[in-house]
């Protein structure tokens, strides 16, 4: 799956906040999206997920060739695009498992694709879902409890990862998964994306640091935004040089231009 972002131009409330943003990933490769808060990495994320409060004023969001930006949330989602939250949102009354399950049969039956399991008894997908938790480092039983409702902060960004792997959606899109995480949760969640990683997904890591991406097992670009637009692309080198630098040599590039 193809994602390209062209002259990208978002605002909210009429006031723009992406302006003229271009992005290209291809299947099978890794992103990382560093840059100053503020700077729209998460108004990027939603707006590539179709959140309706994001009106996208110029340019286009194409899948495979396509323009997305017609379609919904859901639909995007259909399609295989995923969205690990910032800030995930408690959903009480909805169990973590049963979520998934709908989640993962619905995208079965959308994407068609031969390669993805089929699970026929809720004991099936139970023990699907187990191997995956040990993956995260969450044990069982929050598989019985209802969507991030009472979960730390360490566990909610497990539980996004989680998501990821369980629903194997073909492009992940991870806002700040190892924000507020000790050593051993940020441990856990890139082992999640260096198993989600393989040649037929796609993922992008909005980070502000490198320690999360010096584990990952593949990093083809690491680009950096600020204002509303990617101003510098590069390596793993380029995350490894902010790491030591900051932001404050890139905020001053920007007001020059
Ligand atoms: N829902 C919103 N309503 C009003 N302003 C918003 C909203 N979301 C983001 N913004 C503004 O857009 C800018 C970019 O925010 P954001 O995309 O969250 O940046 P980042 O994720 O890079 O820290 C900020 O100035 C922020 O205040
Ligand atoms: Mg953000």
């Amino acid at each position: 799956m193809r994602l390209e972002i062209v002259d990208l131009h978002v605002s909210i409330d009429s006031r723009e906040i992406i302006r003229g943003l271009n992005l290209a990933v291809e299947s099978g490769e890794v992103h990382a999206i560093m840059g100053p808060n503020g700077s729209g990495k998460s108004t990027l994320a939603y707006t590539l997920l179709g959140h309706p409060r994001y009106t996208v004023s110029r340019g286009d969001i194409r899948l495979d060739g396509e323009s997305i930006l017609d379609l919904s949330t859901d639909e995007r989602a259909r399609k295989g695009l995923f969205l690990g939250f910032q800030y995930p949102v408690e959903i009480s009354g909805v169990s973590f498992s049963n979520f998934l399950r709908n989640a993962y049969n619905i995208m079965n039956k959308s994407y068609q694709d031969k390669s993805r399991e089929v699970f026929l008894t809720v004991r099936e997908f139970h023990d699907y879902m187990k191997r995956q938790i040990d993956v995260v480092g969450l044990d069982g039983s929050f598989l019985a409890r209802y969507l991030n409702e009472g979960f730390s902060g360490g566990e909610k960004k497990r539980s996004e990862v989680l998501q990821m792997l369980v629903l194997k959606p073909r492009f992940a899109i991870l806002d700040e998964p190892d924000s507020g995480l000790d050593i051993d949760a940020v441990k856990a969640v890139a082992n999640a994306i260096n198993n989600f990683i393989s040649k037929d997904t796609s993922v992008m890591v909005i980070t502000h640091y490198a320690r999360i991406l010096r584990y990952l097992k593949k990093l083809d670009y690491v680009h950096v935004m600020a204002n509303g637009r990617v101003v510098r692309s590069g390596g793993k080198e380029l995350a490894e040089m902010l790491e030591e630098k900051g932001y404050g040599w890139i905020e001053k590039e920007v007001k020059d231009d």
